[in-house]
């Protein structure tokens, strides 16, 4: 059979990877894919906003299942429109994918069905957003309801960082924008927490914990994810218990109230509060680069899981892990978040030795003549298992040294709530 790919992050590599090894699947395409997939796939570039265009090339190549790495896609309606010409796809539809898509969405739900979470307030403009700011507690979270790639929350310390927060999402920085959401700020630990479905059943995906800051000691500006580690250091069995019924259930119920049934991965972004769990948002994917650290430690075929959720047979499927850790570093260009320059050549990529454990999953990059250039912000994940934390960053940071990269940086610290 034919599998496809939609995205082109580290992510996407990392499942291209996975189903490479997978029986179930002899040729794998990646839209558009990056540098590292090309090296196990073919790399299709369509443009993604492009619908029809990816139905033509899938019908054409007769691909029998299409999985969707990225929001954008899937908030945008991918699978319901693939779903009209009979294509087969692993991911939520359009009203399912409102759950990332609109943070008011997901608000609304939580308050309908009691699933726990920072307090809030909706705004429809500014007066009504400033009055209530008038009379707060701070630091508070100012959020855009829509799509923001991560960039759209403001952490606002005072009235007038807050005050600025909503003047930018109201003048239209993230979109035009009709609301705005104010909510609570929560004290406690992140931590992300991974379920797979198949529209009826679902079983549990694992759990991480990312560091979304660009700098050290967690500081500095939010990034799409500097690093990551699975499993999370929080989870425990009877917090997993409170996850599943307080969250996780609650939110298919309202999901099928809407006469949804969800397929795919769920990612709920967690505050951990004195071992509470409190939904801080959803995302209606695997997390990136938490995908990296989780997909090297899956024991079973990927390929069959996917096939399974696709045909409503989860139920009827093992999903086995190997007992590892799992650690992952990214390489950024100079620069990100924020402006940086593309199209830098990444030279000693040969010069890696990757031993059994160890993955170098691509992001950012392009081939061009054989060679490798970073034309993105998040460029490369360097992925190891271990029985430890602290011998899988050891083999990463020996690694990172080897590649010598001046073009980027990384970021030296991560796992250091694991690690002494
Ligand atoms: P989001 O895009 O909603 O996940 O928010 C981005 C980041 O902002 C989260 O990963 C948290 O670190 C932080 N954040 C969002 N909402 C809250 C909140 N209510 N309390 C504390 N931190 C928050
Ligand atoms: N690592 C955060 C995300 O994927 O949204």
């Amino acid at each position: 059979m034919k599998v496809g790919i939609i995205g082109s992050g580290g992510r996407e590599h990392a499942i291209c990877q996975s189903l490479k090894i997978s029986n179930k699947f002899t040729e794998i395409f990646c839209f558009p894919g990056n540098a590292g997939t090309s090296r196990l796939a073919q790399n299709i570039n369509i443009d993604l906003n492009d619908f029809e265009r990816i139905k033509n090339y899938i019908l054409e190549k007769k691909i029998d299942l299409i999985i969707i790495g990225p929001e954008k896609p899937l908030v945008n309606g991918l699978v319901d429109y693939l779903e009209k010409f009979k294509i087969k796809v692993f991911g939520p539809n359009k009203i399912a994918s409102q759950l990332e898509g609109s943070k008011i969405f997901t608000k609304e739900l939580c308050q309908k069905y009691k699933i726990p979470t920072a307090n809030f307030r909706i705004c429809k403009n500014k007066f009504d957003a400033k009055e209530f700011l008038e009379n707060t507690n701070y630091p508070i979270v100012v959020k855009a309801d829509n799509l923001a790639s991560g960039k759209g929350v403001y952490i606002c310390e005072n009235k007038t960082e807050a005050l600025n927060a909503v003047k930018e999402i109201f003048d239209g920085k993230f979109g035009k924008a009709n609301k705005l959401l104010i909510e609570e700020f929560l004290k406690g630990e992140e931590m992300s927490f991974f379920t797979i479905h198949d529209g009826q059943i679902f079983k549990n995906f694992g759990t991480a914990q990312d560091h979304k800051r660009v700098l050290e000691g967690d500081k500095g500006k939010n990034t799409g994810g500097m690093g990551a580690y699975s499993p999370s250091r929080l989870i425990n069995k009877e917090l997993e218990n409170k996850i599943l019924k307080k969250i996780i259930h609650p939110t298919l119920i309202g999901l099928e109230e809407l006469g949804c049934k969800y397929r795919g991965f769920l990612y709920a972004g967690l505050m951990i509060v004195k071992n509470e769990p409190y939904l801080i948002e959803y995302n209606v994917r695997m997390g990136d680069p938490e995908c990296q650290t989780i997909l090297p430690k899956l024991k079973s075929d990927i390929g069959e899981i996917f096939l399974a959720c696709c045909n409503q047979k989860l139920d009827e499927t093992n999903i086995e892990w190997f007992d590892k850790k799992s650690l992952c570093v990214v390489v950024c260009s100079k620069g990100y978040p924020e402006n940086f320059k593309k199209n830098i050549e990444i030279f000693n990529l040969d010069k890696i030795k990757l031993n059994k454990n160890d993955y170098l999953f691509h992001a950012g990059t392009e081939v061009n003549n054989g060679k490798i250039f970073a034309i993105g912000g998040r460029v490369l994940n360097f992925v190891t298992l271990s029985d430890n934390f602290k011998s899988a960053k050891n083999i990463i940071y020996k690694n990172l040294n080897d590649l010598n990269w001046t073009g980027g940086f990384y970021r030296k610290d991560i796992g250091f709530k694991v690690i002494e």
